[in-house]
């Protein structure tokens, strides 16, 4: 089964960027074929991995209940539509949700289109899920299941604070999340997460602040051939082994 990981936090934390990190990071650890989702409708996720843009699961919504045919001739219409949208990589494939439901029930459609993710994912030994700030797509319930619920935060109380809030949300919404990790990104100065009083959810890593990787991406180079010298991307990469070993450090 494949393992589902979902990316969220509040806004500029270093969501995508740990995203395409951590994808970098499960290729490393040669877990493999991947699938990214962006789940952000101002998709980004593509630019760091050297993919075109991609063509939002939004517009199928309306594409479909255009269509003609019944139920079953539109679950029929709606996988291949789904597949068309998937850009194919090297191991590593995109997917974009493009934007949320507009006027109108859709709920029929929605219904397709969730259960038609859960069959793609089922194709890849990882997903990772970049979400826009909030809990928009977590609180859509577009994942039936997430085994690991990552929450990128910056070490300011209200960085941790948000990332509380979510998680609290996740609970109150009774996702099923299997563990909910913090990932502090771009700590102020060295030995921030551990003067951070009282971490109020498991710590995954610490990112460092990387200069190189405002060039890798002014350069349309994929973070998934960072080197491991990017200090980022070592980091992640111990923080992926704690993920498939799922012990807290
Ligand atoms: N560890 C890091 N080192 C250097 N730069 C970083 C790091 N993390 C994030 N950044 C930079 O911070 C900016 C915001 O990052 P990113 O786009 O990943 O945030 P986000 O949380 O996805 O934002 P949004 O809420 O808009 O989706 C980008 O310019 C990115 O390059
Ligand atoms: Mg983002």
């Amino acid at each position: 089964m494949s393992v589902m990981i979902a990316v969220a936090g509040k806004g500029g934390v270093g969501k995508t960027t740990c995203s395409a990190l951590l994808l970098r990071g499960l290729l490393a650890s040669r877990i493999r074929p991947l699938l990214a989702v962006d789940a952000d409708p101002n998709a980004n996720l593509h630019l760091l991995l050297g993919f075109p843009s991609p063509n939002g699961l939004g517009s199928i919504r309306e594409e479909l209940l255009d269509s003609s045919g019944g139920a079953a001739s539109k679950g029929e219409q709606l996988e291949a539509m789904v597949q068309q949208r998937v850009i194919e990589g090297k191991d590593v494939d995109l997917i974009a949700m493009g934007r949320g439901e507009g006027p109108g029930c859709y709920c029929f459609v929605n219904d397709l289109l969730r259960r038609s993710l859960s069959r793609l994912a089922g194709g890849y030994a990882a997903v990772v899920v970049d979400n826009e700030a909030g809990m928009e797509h977590l609180s859509r319930r577009n994942l039936r299941r997430i085994d690991h619920l990552v929450l990128v935060a910056d070490p300011s109380p209200r960085g941790i604070s948000a990332a509380r809030a979510i998680r609290d949300l996740s609970a109150e919404l009774s996702l099923k999340v299997g563990k909910t990790w913090l990932l502090l990104n771009r700590p102020y100065a060295a030995g921030d997460a551990a003067e951070t009083p009282c971490l109020p959810i498991p710590l995954l890593a610490v990112i460092p602040h990387d200069p190189s990787l405002a060039a890798w991406e002014s350069a349309s180079r994929s973070f998934l051939d960072l080197s491991e010298e990017s200090p980022a991307a070592r980091e992640m990469a111990k923080a992926v082994s704690v993920l498939l070993s799922g012990d807290p450090r």
